[in-house]
């Protein structure tokens, strides 16, 4: 079963028909809300929402290591995420999907691993290459199949939010080789990683971050916007043509 981690403007997709929700508790506290299980084209998958419900969770108090528990404790195979990030690349401009294919960690405090609750030993996972490759791949045939243009691969900075970045920061992260800009990648992608579930992550591109292009004189973050909006449905139709 696919297990689809939503963000900021991915309430529970559309396409997704409800059967059930499961309240899960974990050794590691409570998930950001109940799990949600439905089916999209008729294939089943559970859902969760990162920043809760109703959207009151902030990126840095996220439980990201009781969420991506709670759907191992699920029948789940693979696990996309969705997020929206800042564009930093030229060609990662507002309405842009993207899937990613390396990560810059910039955040700080956050719980970075599973093994320090119980009785594991001390675990450093291979994270050379953060995402799945098939996942990716698939992902990518998928937006071919629905006719949806996306952008393969480029590095996601994670930064701790919740604030925005200054255009100083941006310019260090593009220094660095970032392309877009997000608050909820990590320590996710890891936590993944170390439950052993393909884990790949499908990015929305609501605005351009600090500095770049038409944002000089300050960052409007919506998810109310039409481009983003619009953004999100062909993403949908990109997890249909998934699962
Ligand atoms: N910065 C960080 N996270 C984000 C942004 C941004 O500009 N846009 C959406 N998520």
């Amino acid at each position: 079963m696919l297990a689809l981690i939503g963000g900021t403007g991915a309430g529970q997709p559309a396409n997704l028909q409800v059967t059930r929700r499961l309240v899960v508790r974990t050794p590691y506290g409570d998930p950001s809300g109940a799990l949600t299980f439905g089916e999209v084209a008729g294939r089943p998958v559970v859902f969760i929402a990162r920043h809760g419900y109703g959207h009151t969770i902030p990126p840095h108090l996220i439980n990201y290591r009781a969420n991506i528990w709670a759907l191992t404790q699920q029948p789940v195979t693979h696990i996309v995420a969705i997020a929206s990030v800042g564009g930093i690349r030229t060609d990662m401009g507002p309405g842009t999907l993207v899937i990613p294919d390396q990560i810059i960690d910039y955040t700080w405090g956050r719980k970075q691993t599973m093994f320090e609750v119980g009785e594991h030993p001390v675990t450093h996972v291979d994270f050379t290459e953060p995402y799945s490759g098939d996942l990716r791949s698939a992902l990518l045939d998928a937006a071919r199949q629905s006719r949806v243009s996306v952008v393969d691969g480029g590095t996601y900075a994670c930064t701790q939010g919740p604030r925005l970045e200054t255009a100083a920061e941006i310019c260090r992260i593009q220094r660095d080789g970032g392309d877009m800009v997000g608050m909820t990648g990590m320590p996710e992608a890891v936590l993944a990683r170390e439950v052993g579930v393909p884990y790949a992550t499908l990015a929305v591109v609501s605005n351009w971050a600090a500095g770049q292009q038409d944002s000089q004189r300050g960052v409007v973050f919506s998810a109310a916007s039409g481009v983003f909006e619009a953004a999100m449905m062909r993403a949908n139709s990109v997890l249909e043509a998934l699962v």
